[in-house]
């Protein structure tokens, strides 16, 4: 049976109707952000934010601020209509889709820093980077005000972002990961696989693979430095052109444990190229 078309809200006033009709009927209301280009990955959010919560919505918003000058917002992958017909499937109630001058809207001034864990890895590797996430997140969770909100872990290091900026913020919402969803030979789905040409799809799922080795090796008692040279001297092996990072850190503050042995909790994070297309990971150990 096919789903219902699913309503679509375009502006904060629309979408805070809803959301405040829910909660006037005593609903738990969760939220999905997502730039679209939805995957199985996506749905997932969707599908535990049902599981949380009465309602669930999704909110698809491709984020220029979060965007480098030289990285793919203008290629970023859009397909509004297959977006709600997947959303839609998975049991979502609503799409909120605003557009850029909607959230951003002539004089827009303010941006939301988060030091600490937002600095190192892809905070290095893409300045800004999570400035425009957190300034977002927290737009899209002040306009929405959902009960719970659910963000992929394998974009981990914005999950420790976001856990942080509602706690420092004293946003009253329950921020919840999500695991990673993969395909079959562990490539964490992500909307950016669909730049691979047939031949780096061969070598991307290797990034879970030395990934995998990688935790192996630091639980059973191989240094911080050994289980980090040895995970980057893999992935130059299998055939990634760039390595950004292959780190061990610490799993809620993502600070580095230094060189030698560490018992965890950690998470080790990786981000790498295959031709322009950057693919990043992460594993707990
Ligand atoms: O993970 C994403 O898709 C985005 O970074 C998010 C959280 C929706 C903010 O634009």
């Amino acid at each position: 049976m096919t789903a219902p078309p699913l309503p679509i809200v375009r502006t904060v006033a629309d979408l805070r109707a809803q959301v405040r009709a829910w909660k006037a009927e005593g609903l738990r209301v969760a939220m999905a952000p997502t730039m679209g280009a939805l995957h199985e990955g996506h749905l997932s959010l969707v599908r535990l934010g049902k599981a949380k919560a009465d309602k669930v919505l999704a909110s698809v918003f491709v984020n220029p601020t979060q965007f480098g000058p030289n990285e793919d917002f203008d290629r970023y992958p859009r397909d509004e209509a297959g977006d709600a017909a997947l959303l839609a499937s998975a049991g979502c109630d609503l799409l909120y889709a605003p557009t850029v001058s909607e959230m951003y809207p002539q004089g827009f001034a303010t941006r939301v820093t988060v030091s600490g864990v937002s600095e190192p890895l892809d905070g290095a590797a893409r300045p800004g980077h999570f400035e425009g996430v957190a300034t977002v997140v927290s737009k899209l969770l002040n306009q929405a005000q959902p009960d719970v909100a659910v963000f992929g872990e394998k974009d981990y290091q914005q999950l420790q972002v976001i856990r942080r900026l509602a706690l420092d913020l004293d946003l009253p919402v329950e921020i919840v990961g999500a695991p990673t969803a993969r395909a079959q030979d562990g490539l964490a789905l992500s909307s950016r696989n669909a730049y691979l040409t047939p031949e780096q799809r061969q070598i991307a799922g290797r990034l879970n693979v030395a990934l995998k080795d990688a935790g192996e090796r630091l639980r059973g008692g191989a240094t911080v430095e050994q289980v980090e040279a040895t995970g980057r001297a893999a992935l130059e092996r299998y055939g990634f052109e760039k390595i950004d990072y292959f780190e061990v850190r610490h799993a809620e503050d993502l600070s580095h444990p230094g060189p030698g042995p560490f018992a965890g909790p950690a998470r080790i994070l990786a981000a790498a190229f295959l031709g322009k297309t950057r693919l990043i990971d992460n594993m707990a150990a």
